[in-house]
């Protein structure tokens, strides 16, 4: 069954959105090393449905589990593409069950994240049109533990935030990366006109003013024909030509700007004063000395970037492979041990997924707290988490294998972090007929982290109306039953003789009341024999 039944769904006014699945997928919150998910016995998007919910989000295969993966850490995505109805940001926890879920304003979601921000946890994520060519015009929302909007972060200068990274450094700036046209002189790739291409900027904004307190473009210190990338017809016709193509940044202890260039296939160092380009690891003007015979420095198409062990490495997600050139190499993740001092780069260790599978676009490289290391796959819906000497622990997909590549679902990164969450919205309650015809109460609080056990209540009455005609509320609720929260959306079995008025009650661990669902009228409704 999908969803509330018709004749209630009039009183869940955000649910009943329609999903183009082929098959009803069975029950649950997640699939375990199921072969018909590969193959869309489920549709292109298996999905888990909640009664409580307005929207569908995907549903997982767990191809492969561990106890070690299995920490307090949630897993953010922020899955969209041609078969997600919503795209949404989405917190899981190691499961596969839901935790929390938005959309925001029904745009493009990219690249959510947990940052910390003057020594509070915030969720960051991008939104806006990224239909603009390979990137982004949009604007960085920072949420708190509420779930409430904190602040909007856009790009300084009348520029548009892009959507492939937002930093918030230990110093309190964000670090963001822009997208912006320029009319160059094209002779150095071949062609005899000028024409237009798509310069990258970086800027770092003081968060509080939203000033810019750097800015660096990447036509002003770099040259377009160190790009690796053919120019085509781009440049011609209006249309500019993606030579460069920022995809992170990363700021070091020197107060210097490690940037990844996806078509320069390079990654380039910035001096955080001048401007200057320091050095260039990768691409057409690699600076290092490879002690990998080559295989440290020929990553390819390759997003986030990231110093690691006290700058002494950088991790990367090498995709190796683009939309033209599938089967040049294979992903993998990449970390590479770094001496600016003689210029030289090492493998430390390479992370290949256990079913070879590529991410022709985006794509994440984490590493987590306890040394693990998580890949999101970008373009093809999988994440993966390996120890860190490269053995795979955990392998999750979250769409059909046999998609990808073609963007049905996807999830620019994926992340884990610990997050805590109380929203300022009430629990959503319903009483619905379960598969079997039973009435229900159905309760989920969205994004809510700490809830041990819904309480049910009952009341005989709720109000009446005194002499003045003001309604009064005298109502004593009466504890009906307790249930244990362990998914996204607990049911709760209704006994005979409840009585007609009901209501959830959530509480934490220390018997604390985290919040109070809305009366329910058990009267209205006929099937259910309820009395009092
Ligand atoms: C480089 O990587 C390829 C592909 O994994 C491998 O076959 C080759 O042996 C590696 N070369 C060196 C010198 O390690
Ligand atoms: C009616 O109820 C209102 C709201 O509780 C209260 O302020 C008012 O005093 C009541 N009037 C009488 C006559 O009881
Ligand atoms: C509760 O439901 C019953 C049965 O449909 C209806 O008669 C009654 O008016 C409802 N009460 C309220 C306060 O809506």
């Amino acid at each position: 069954m999908r969803g509330p039944s018709p004749w209630i769904a009039g009183l869940v006014a955000s649910s009943g959105v329609a999903s183009a699945a082929v098959v009803s997928p069975p029950g649950g919150h997640a699939f375990y090393n199921d072969y018909g998910y590969e193959k869309e016995a489920y549709g292109m998007h298996p999905y888990q449905a909640h009664r409580t919910l307005s929207h569908d989000v995907p549903k997982f295969n767990i191809l492969q589990s561990n106890a070690e993966c299995a920490t307090s850490m949630y897993t953010f995505l922020a899955p969209r593409g041609k078969q997600m109805l919503t795209p949404q940001a989405t917190i899981f926890d190691s499961d596969g069950r839901l935790v929390w879920t938005s959309g925001y304003e029904r745009q493009q979601l990219y690249d959510l994240k947990v940052q910390t921000y003057k020594d509070e946890k915030y969720l960051t994520f991008w939104s806006g049109d990224d239909t603009v060519g390979g990137h982004g015009a949009g604007t960085i929302h920072m949420f708190d533990k509420n779930y409430k909007e904190f602040k909007k972060i856009r790009a300084a200068n009348g520029k548009d935030a892009d959507l492939h990274d937002f930093v918030i450094t230990p110093e309190g700036t964000a670090l963001i990366t822009i997208y912006a046209r320029r009319d160059v002189d094209l002779s150095p790739v071949g062609k005899t006109f000028s024409g237009p291409v798509w310069d990258c900027y970086i800027q770092e904004i003081d968060i509080e003013t939203g000033a810019a307190i750097f800015e660096w473009s990447a036509l002003d210190h770099l040259k377009i024909s160190s790009a690796m990338n053919e120019i085509g017809t781009d440049g011609e016709n209006d249309v500019p030509w993606d030579w460069f193509h920022i995809n992170s940044i990363d700021k070091d202890n020197r107060g210097n700007y490690l940037v990844s260039s996806r078509f320069l296939q390079a990654l380039v160092y910035i001096d955080g004063g001048n401007g200057d380009v320091l050095w260039i690891m990768g691409g057409k003007d690699n600076m290092f000395i490879d002690r990998s015979g080559g295989n440290a420095t020929n990553f390819a198409y390759q997003h986030d970037a990231r110093w690691a062990d006290d700058y002494t490495a950088i991790t990367l997600f090498d995709n190796a492979v683009d939309d033209m050139h599938l089967e040049r190499a294979l992903t993998r993740g990449l970390k590479i041990r770094v001496d600016q001092t003689t210029l030289s780069a090492e493998i430390v260790a390479e992370y290949f997924n256990p079913r070879k599978i590529i991410g022709k676009s985006q794509g994440s490289y984490q590493t987590l707290p306890n040394g693990h290391v998580l890949l999101g796959y970008g373009d093809s819906a999988a994440f993966t988490e390996y120890a860190a000497d490269g053995t795979v622990l955990c392998d999750v997909h979250f769409a059909p294998e046999s998609r990808y590549t073609f963007s049905d679902v996807m999830s620019y990164r994926v992340h884990k972090y610990e997050w805590h969450g109380w929203p300022l919205t009430l629990p959503v309650s319903i009483l619905d007929q379960s598969e079997d015809r039973e009435w229900k109460v159905y309760v989920s609080w969205n994004g809510a982290t700490e809830i041990k056990e819904w309480i049910l209540e009952g009341a005989k009455d709720l109000t009446w109306t005194n002499e003045t005609g003001q309604i009064v509320d005298t109502t004593e609720w009466k504890k009906l039953t307790t249930k244990t929260k362990v998914d996204f959306e607990t049911a709760i079995d209704l006994q005979y003789h409840y009585p007609a008025w009901l209501r959830v009650v959530a509480k934490d661990a220390g018997g604390n009341v985290l919040g109070v669902g809305e009366s329910l009228n058990g009267t209205a409704f006929g099937q259910v024999s309820l009395h009092d």
